[in-house]
């Protein structure tokens, strides 16, 4: 049987506050294949790592991460809401996590990076996203993907060799033309989309596309997705993924 991608979701996030050193950290040592993180721009033109828009439901504080600065963001406590034993934990900037990741991800057999960028994003701030991620020597072990197909062409061309992913809450009407129009290497759709149309995974591997669904967290739909031809489950229980993958021999 064909290896099953085993992305880690905003990290380990279910034993570590997402997004946070803690977490992609926990997703190495859990046997993730993929790291997947979230990348938005500061005030101040610096790129941190974080999901949300704003920054109140992981910090008890308030505001759009693209008003604050990075001195202002580094103030707040990232690892109070999920639990005491995080309280202190800063909001990463990217270089951090590249810095972490990076021994994992050296040397061809190590985990890989999937970046995702949030919008808005501007060609400026993709490129000084990208550029971050050459610098750490990670180009080659990194996917980027994003929900916004706008921001995935500003990735083409700062960067035209880096794989690119294409995120969907559902599948387009005309998904494999929509992925082969873009160029991109992979189409990371919900579980519920794969579930819905599994004949949609097959036209687009047929196609050279790979597709690695979101959030996939209840252990009895992971064989319903394998069967449907994924590359790879994005979850937020990493290890308990990796523990099935092995004992199915697909690790
Ligand atoms: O990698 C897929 C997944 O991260 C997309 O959804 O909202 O968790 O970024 P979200
Ligand atoms: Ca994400």
């Amino acid at each position: 049987m064909a290896a099953l991608h085993r992305v880690a979701h905003r990290g380990y996030c279910a034993v570590a506050p997402e997004n946070t050193l803690p977490a992609l950290v926990a997703g190495v040592l859990a046997g993730a294949t993929f790291i997947e993180f979230d990348v938005r721009t500061t005030a101040d033109g610096v790129p941190v790592v974080i999901h949300d828009r704003t920054v109140d439901r992981t910090t008890g504080s308030c505001g759009k991460v693209w008003e604050l600065t990075l001195d202002e963001i580094r103030e707040l406590d990232a690892g109070s809401w999920f639990s005491p034993a995080y309280a202190g934990l800063r909001i990463p900037r990217l270089t951090e996590v590249l810095d972490v990741l990076r021994p994992h991800a050296v040397g061809g057999h190590g985990v890989e990076l999937l970046l995702e960028i949030k919008p808005p994003a501007t060609l400026e701030q993709v490129k000084n996203i990208i550029g971050q991620v050459a610098d750490a020597g990670l180009l080659d072990r990194t996917v980027v993907q994003s929900f916004d197909p706008a921001v995935l062409r500003l990735v083409e061309q700062a960067a035209p060799e880096l794989r690119r992913g294409l995120l969907r809450d559902g599948f387009d009407a005309e998904q494999v033309a929509v992925a082969r129009e873009l160029g991109v290497g992979y189409c990371n759709p919900s579980m519920a989309a794969v579930l819905a149309a599994p004949g949609t995974v097959a036209a687009l591997a047929e196609a050279g596309v790979a597709v690695m669904p979101w959030t996939a967290n209840d252990s009895a739909i992971w064989p319903a997705l394998v069967d449907a031809g994924v590359a790879g489950i994005i979850s937020d229980r990493t290890g308990e993924l990796t523990g099935w993958a092995t004992a199915r021999g697909t690790a």
